[in-house]
């Protein structure tokens, strides 16, 4: 959770400094008024990136050479990035400088929920794997271990495809790859049994007209499920020595979603698409509450986009009652307040 936001030079913003809620702020404005950038800047203090650019240089304001981001975080630690155009992303957690964004992205558990979440489904595998891995990150501190170790011994089997070593050069890596990738397998299992449990109350809450609807996941493990990792791995080392590449593995994992036995991406209306990654998302704020024992902090881009009145009001109003502090932009006149929001009026880069 964050209070006290300080954001320089970033976009159109010269300065803004605010005391945000800890529950639901509501950040209103014309289009270009500088809602977005709040948002950005919100994000690139919790994970050192921004989710609009590559480069950090077009979130400079134009003709500055310098942004920054501070906030105090839990317990009143302060927290800062600066970005400069010559020396590059620092960042600083109580006063010291941090190596690793992981670090940060620890302290601070945020998750964007983009104006085009209902995309979601057109999305790659990539994207539902980091969905799911960004809860278990939170929640399950071997997965780092396990995902990182996993991912080091995949780049050094690949390199050895790609060398052309012997067979059994190749397959030294084996036996360690397997062991990281069933315990990953397992605790994304683990993880989404526990997503599917809190989306299902949430989801139906935010969108009656699926109330009583079956739901169900489908994890695919990357690998022929009838067989170890291992033993797949063995199988195949021709095909990845053809193809120059791993091709099994948690890499190549997926898992996909039913309602009522049929594929959402089918039967969902663009709105409903949205309350559904946004049920998602705030049932991982939920498992990630019960463990971490903290609010992790909500970005909503646009809440009105694909949705009406009543079901914006139905969001509000299970974000009222989640372990989250919501950051949410909408066009003025376009939302009914609402009495557990606190409203921010944005013009020209400034806090009304
Ligand atoms: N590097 C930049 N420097 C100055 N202004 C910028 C920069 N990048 C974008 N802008 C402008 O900042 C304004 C705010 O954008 P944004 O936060 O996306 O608005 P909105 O309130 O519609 O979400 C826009 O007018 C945009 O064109
Ligand atoms: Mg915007």
């Amino acid at each position: 959770m964050l209070s006290q936001i300080s954001i320089f030079n970033l976009r159109n913003i010269t300065e803004i400094s605010f005391q945000p809620a800890k529950g639901i702020n509501l950040i209103l404005g014309d289009n270009g008024a500088g809602k977005t950038s709040i948002l950005e800047a919100i994000h690139l203090l919790a994970l050192g990136r921004s989710f609009k650019a590559r480069t950090l240089k077009t979130t400079i304001k134009f003709g500055q050479k310098q942004l920054q981001v501070i906030a105090r975080a839990a317990n009143d630690t302060p927290v800062g990035v600066q970005f400069d155009e010559h020396l590059g992303l620092k960042i600083r957690l109580n006063s010291a400088p941090l190596k690793r964004l992981s670090d940060l992205a620890m302290q601070l558990p945020l998750q964007f929920i983009p104006a085009n979440c209902h995309q979601f489904f057109e999305q790659g595998p990539r994207y539902r794997r980091q969905l799911l891995d960004w809860g278990l990150f939170h929640v399950e501190p071997s997965f780092n271990f396990h995902w990182q170790s996993y991912k080091k011994i995949l780049q050094q089997r690949n390199s050895a495809i790609r060398q052309h070593k012997k067979i059994e050069e190749i397959q030294l890596w084996d036996t360690h790859l397997a062991e990281h990738g069933e315990k990953i397998t397992e605790l994304r299992r683990l993880q989404l049994d526990a997503l599917l449990k809190e989306f299902e109350a949430v989801f139906q809450r935010i969108c009656p007209e699926y109330q009583g609807a079956t739901f169900s996941i489908k994890y695919r493990t990357g690998w022929n499920k009838d067989k170890k990792l291992k033993v797949s791995l063995q199988d195949a080392i021709e095909k990845d020595r053809q193809l120059g590449y791993t091709r099994s593995g948690s890499h190549a994992a997926d898992w996909s979603f039913t309602i009522n036995d049929f594929n959402p991406a089918e039967v969902f209306s663009r709105g409903q698409q949205k309350l559904f990654f946004l049920a998602l998302c705030m049932a991982q704020a939920k498992i990630t509450e019960h463990v971490k024992h903290e609010k992790s902090i909500l970005l909503l881009d646009d809440i009105s986009s694909e949705l009406d009145l009543a079901h914006q009001k139905n969001v509000l109003d299970e974000l009222s009652n989640l372990p989250v502090q919501a950051f949410i932009t909408a066009t003025d006149h376009s939302l009914d307040l609402h009495e557990k929001v606190t409203v921010f009026h944005v013009k020209q880069g400034a806090i009304l």
